[in-house]
């Protein structure tokens, strides 16, 4: 007999399904092992999921986790959200890939532009670049979690088109949402971390000055809360 009960999510994985709307049809794009689209369609919490990537492989590896709620899971091969009619689903999850792909994914699909989605991001790296990319074409933070598993930090982001581009705050970029979250200060320091090797490789000028001014202030502990 199969095993009915919803497979456990690490702490990353949590963080992106307590972002997706409960009563809400979820698409969980590069599903890979399925463990969300299970979680999300097992718990009751989403009617319908659409598990979706773009290799056979993983698309047959979530079928068999998802296989005791297959009822109210579709499985959908294909790139990105381009295997979606718009309004299919509401929540959209991208996780576990990295930064350009998830923003590459989302350009690709001017529809996804529009306020009624609600879209749970979870960058593989360079978390830095998706924010910048949300807050430059228009949609704002509506949530951000910062989550540690396997020994790295992801940060899970909720976001929603506002229409409302801007250039963002580059500190803002660097450190997110997620300044009076337990594990912050080691966040902060790990992204600092990066920028300082990233700031070796730079020869003298305006981009260099700027990141130092960058790296003191999150340095500077009076800065934060
Ligand atoms: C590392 S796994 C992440 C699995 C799961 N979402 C998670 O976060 O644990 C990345 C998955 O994304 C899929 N993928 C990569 N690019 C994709 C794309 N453009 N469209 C759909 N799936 C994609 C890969 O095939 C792989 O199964």
């Amino acid at each position: 007999m199969q095993q009915r009960r919803p497979p456990q999510l690490d702490a990353r994985l949590g963080a992106a399904a307590a972002f997706v709307r409960p009563g809400h049809t979820a698409a969980d794009i590069g599903c890979d092992h399925g463990k969300l689209s299970a979680f999300l369609a097992a718990s009751g919490r989403c009617p319908r999921v659409l598990a979706c990537d773009v290799r056979p492989a993983p698309l047959a590896k979530a079928q068999k986790t998802c296989a005791p709620w297959a009822e109210r899971i579709e499985f959908r091969l294909g790139d990105g959200l381009s295997i979606l009619a718009p309004g299919e689903a509401d929540d959209i999850i991208i996780a576990g890939m990295g930064a350009q792909t998830v923003t590459d994914i989302l350009a690709a699909a001017p529809w996804v532009f529009d306020a009624r989605y609600n879209l749970v991001l979870v960058p593989a790296t360079r978390h830095t670049h998706v924010r910048r990319w949300l807050a430059q074409n228009g949609f704002e933070m509506a949530g951000e979690t910062l989550a540690r598993a396997a020994g790295r930090w992801y940060a899970v982001m909720n976001a929603r088109y506002s229409g409302r581009r801007r250039e963002p705050d580059p500190l803002w970029c660097l450190t997110g949402a997620v300044q009076s979250q337990p594990g912050a200060a080691e966040y902060r320091a790990w992204q600092c971390w990066k920028m300082k090797k990233y700031r070796r490789g730079l020869a003298p000028g305006p981009e260099a000055e700027a990141l130092d001014r960058l790296i003191q202030q999150m340095e500077d502990d009076t800065l934060w809360p």
